[in-house]
């Protein structure tokens, strides 16, 4: 076993410090050193998106990055999205337009529409298709998610974190 690597970032804005292998992937480290178990291996090789986390900004499948690269960085996982009191607006609409079947790949979803809304406050119903590409849900409940995050979309951003 090779030698554990101290890493201190910021995840849900909170600040974090633990103990990885060099070899750990971030979606390893999440949910098997931190606990935070929302983010989800689909095929643990960069093509479904379910393990999606917001590193400084920009999406990233969590699978693909190591553990150690996000020293210094500002993770944001599914857990970081709902208020206090309340779901986010994606949350929220994804439950109303019943926009997941099996769930596995709805956390993914779920941020990178987030990482689109933050970007792109107000996209067409073809940007948000083009953008959740890269997100598959193999109960291909598609449109259902398509409406949700339009739906989000309208929301006033005030009701978001
Ligand atoms: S588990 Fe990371 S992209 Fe599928
Ligand atoms: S809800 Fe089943 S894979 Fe997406």
């Amino acid at each position: 076993m090779s030698k554990k690597v101290q890493v201190q970032a910021r995840i849900n804005g909170e600040e974090v410090e633990f103990l990885c292998e060099p070899r750990q992937s971030l979606l390893e480290v999440l949910r098997d050193e931190l606990g935070l178990t929302g983010s989800k291996e689909g095929c643990n090789n960069g093509n479904c998106g379910a393990c999606n986390v917001i590193m400084d900004g920009v999406l990233v499948n969590s699978c693909l990055v190591l553990g150690v690269e996000i020293q210094g960085k500002e993770i944001t996982t599914i857990e970081g999205l709902a208020g206090p009191e309340k779901l986010h607006p994606l949350q929220q609409k994804f439950l109303e337009y019943a926009a997941l079947q099996c769930g596995i790949c709805t956390p993914g979803f779920i941020v990178a529409s987030k990482a689109l809304l933050d970007k792109n406050p107000h996209p067409t119903e073809q940007e948000v298709r083009y953008w959740l590409a890269g997100n598959l849900c193999r109960c291909t409940g598609y449109d259902k998610i398509v409406r949700a995050v339009l739906a989000a979309a309208e929301v006033d951003h005030e009701g978001r974190r």
